[in-house]
């Protein structure tokens, strides 16, 4: 983790769909090329409805190198809290849901080498509107980041998947039934119909089987904070559904940046300032048996 931007510059230098020395020039030219598409993604976040257009290399680029190092944090960060009762076995089954590149995945792998020796695979569901563009992305994840902090084997499954569509998990139902944990993380903000994707939470909730993990962490947008709230609601009329931790966390990044970024790209100028902390929200769940009352037993 500590050399998290190594890697993904290695990455993004060794993947002609971002850098092609022949049009581009230098690495150093490259990436300062990359200003104008950071400073564009960064305004897009500012609205409480984000609409990006992920298709394009250069945004992709720019959210890997100026968000990915601290989202790559908070899942890990969430599963530190509960790793006494996140134990896992020699395969682990995984759904990220609005993934993207996948900067939980490595908080997750990250956290399987750190508390987990004995789990040797892991098995990655991506689900996500915009899968197939992504893939450049979630390439460098696969082979440049992962590798490096975890020597376990990770099979990787990409699909295209809109949880804002109604019934939009039926298609994965028996997926949904045989995994140990589920992430949502940094995608609520880009569903305009909190319902729909509320009653796909809830047949998440209902299919997920004995023992799993649901995991939920976003930013403090007024959007999202509401969705947090109605999830909330869900879970208290549910028993078999426990709450393990609940809250607000900050995560402070001491990653070293390395210089050429410093001098070409997260210069310090107004846009273009690295990011030193992030907070968020966060709701970690488990499924507990159904509880069934026998109501024969109450005396009148
Ligand atoms: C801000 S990115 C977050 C990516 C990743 N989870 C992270 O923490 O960096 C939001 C992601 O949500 C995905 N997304 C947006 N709307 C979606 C939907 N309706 N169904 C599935 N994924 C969606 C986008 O394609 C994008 O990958």
């Amino acid at each position: 983790m500590k050399r998290l931007y190594e890697h993904i510059l290695n990455g993004i230098k060794g993947s002609r769909l971002f850098y092609d020395p022949k049009r581009q020039g230098t690495f150093e030219n490259y990436l300062i090329s990359l200003q104008t598409s950071v400073r564009e993604l960064r305004k897009s976040y500012w609205s409480n409805f984000v609409v990006v257009d992920y298709a394009r290399p250069s945004i992709q680029a720019s959210y890997l190198i100026t968000y990915y190092p601290h989202y790559a944090q908070m899942t890990l960060e969430i599963l530190r809290l509960l790793w006494s009762e996140f134990s896992c076995d020699r395969e682990v089954k995984a759904c990220f849901f609005g993934a993207g590149p996948c900067p939980e995945l490595v908080g997750l792998t990250q956290f399987l080498g750190d508390r987990s020796p004995k789990t040797r695979t892991l098995i990655a569901n991506i689900y996500d509107i915009a899968a197939q563009r992504w893939t450049p992305s979630r390439l460098i994840t696969q082979n440049y980041i992962i590798p490096k902090s975890w020597r376990g084997k990770l099979f990787l499954n990409s699909e295209k998947l809109d949880f804002g569509q109604k019934s939009a998990f039926e298609n994965i139902q028996s997926i949904v039934q045989s995994q140990k944990l589920f992430v949502f993380q940094n995608c609520f903000n880009e569903i305009i119909d909190r319902s729909i994707l509320l009653e796909n939470i809830n047949f998440l909730f209902d299919n997920a089987s004995t023992d799993s993990f649901i995991i939920i962490a976003d930013l403090l947008y007024p959007h999202n904070l509401i969705i947090f709230e109605e999830i909330d609601e869900m879970v208290d009329v549910r028993e078999e559904i426990e709450v393990l931790q609940a809250g607000t966390l900050r995560v402070t990044s001491s990653l070293p940046i390395p210089q050429i970024l410093k001098n070409n790209l997260l210069t310090g100028e107004d846009g273009l300032i690295p990011r030193s902390r992030i907070n968020f929200r966060f709701l970690a769940l488990r499924k507990g048996d159904r509880i069934s009352h026998n109501y024969d037993d109450i005396p009148f």
